[in-house]
């Protein structure tokens, strides 16, 4: 391995953004330290091409500057405006071949017009009309076909279409954010600070009693208070640092004193989730925290409203691709 590595090449998966094609990930000690290589269908069967003969060769990737150089004991990944990132050829071979294995036949998705990433639905596989799909041996509408369209969710590409998706488009923000803990030294623009705050704001709170208080933190002092309040992570110390608090007297609803709590808490959890994603689509990234002493937050801050979390937002130092997830069919379970 040459010492520009300090990601180990981990696994082949998916990508979210080639339905045929895969994604190649390296993992480090930390959960920070990952890098990942998207290749499309075409790189992918290149590689396999290559792998499968034992043999050595180039990949030259779409952007026609990056490559992958196939040795016969390193693969060393020469991608444009990033790091060299290797991998052990044997490792690689069995896994990519491995992977390659699993037959990735293309299905027709359709996307309405609204162009929005759940709205897809697939051709039926007897090849008549749009519909729901269906599996062998598998009723209309039945498990099968609910975790295959969940799948060709994951993996669907957005149509091509004349219309641009806007860089704020929701389903972009979602797919590509990911949180930092990093920050450049880039002043972040008041505008942008009042959209996160305002963002913060549109969202939905029990009974509409907005039962949160944010706290918009500008005093250096103050945030490195809170560094030590929150389990010594340096980060807190961000360019914006806004801490939500749950203010359950706000929530004026005749209920036991432990659902207002409930009701405040997630008044707050999503305020703050609001504020991360209006970062993301405004080109910033955040890292949240939930590792802090309440109680040593609350003296900082001055006040008896107990803190849900505190938000770090700024420019990240380097743009990192998003982690991956467990399969969503892995995660839903649909009750009949
Ligand atoms: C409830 C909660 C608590 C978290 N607490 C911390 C924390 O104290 N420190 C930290 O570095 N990251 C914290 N995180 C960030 C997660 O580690 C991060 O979101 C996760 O690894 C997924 O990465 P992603 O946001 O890039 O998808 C927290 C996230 C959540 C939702």
């Amino acid at each position: 391995m040459g010492e520009n590595n300090e990601v180990e090449f981990s696994k082949v998966e998916p990508a979210y953004t080639s339905r045929h094609g895969c994604r190649l990930v390296w993992q480090g000690a930390n959960e920070d330290d990952s890098d990942t290589v998207i290749l499309n269908r075409d790189e992918l069967d290149s590689l396999v091409d290559i792998l499968q003969k034992d043999s050595t060769g180039t990949v030259v990737l779409e952007d026609r500057i990056s490559k992958i150089l196939v040795n016969s004991d390193v693969t060393q990944f020469s991608l444009q405006g990033h790091k060299l990132l290797e991998a052990d050829t044997l490792q690689l071979q069995k896994q990519v071949l491995e992977y390659a294995k699993i037959p990735h036949e293309p299905q027709y998705v359709y996307i309405n017009s609204k162009q929005f990433y759940p709205s897809v639905w697939m051709r039926r596989e007897d090849g008549e009309g749009k519909g729901e799909t269906r599996q062998p041996g598998d009723g209309p509408g039945g498990q099968a076909a609910r975790q295959s369209l969940l799948d060709t969710i994951l993996r669907s590409e957005p149509k091509k279409t004349d219309m641009p998706r806007p860089e704020s488009d929701v389903f972009r923000i979602f797919a590509t954010r990911r949180s930092t803990r990093k920050f450049a030294k880039i002043k972040v623009e008041d505008w942008k600070i009042d959209k996160i705050l305002a963002a913060a704001d549109t969202a939905p709170t029990a009974g509409n009693f907005q039962g949160l208080k944010i706290f918009y933190i500008k005093n250096g002092k103050t945030k490195e208070a809170l560094v030590e309040a929150a389990n010594k992570q340096s980060y807190v110390n961000a360019p914006i640092v806004l801490v939500f608090c749950m203010d359950p007297a706000r929530v004026k609803l005749k209920f036991p004193k432990d659902i207002l709590e409930k009701f405040s808490i997630q008044d707050a959890t999503l305020a703050a989730s609001h504020a991360l994603i209006a970062a993301a689509g405004l080109g910033l990234s955040s890292i949240w925290i939930g590792m802090i002493d309440e109680e040593k937050v609350k003296s900082i801050l001055g006040t008896k409203l107990r803190p849900s979390s505190i938000l770090c937002i700024g420019y990240p130092d380097k743009k990192k691709p998003p982690k991956s997830r467990r399969k969503l069919k892995e995660l839903i379970e649909v009750i009949e």
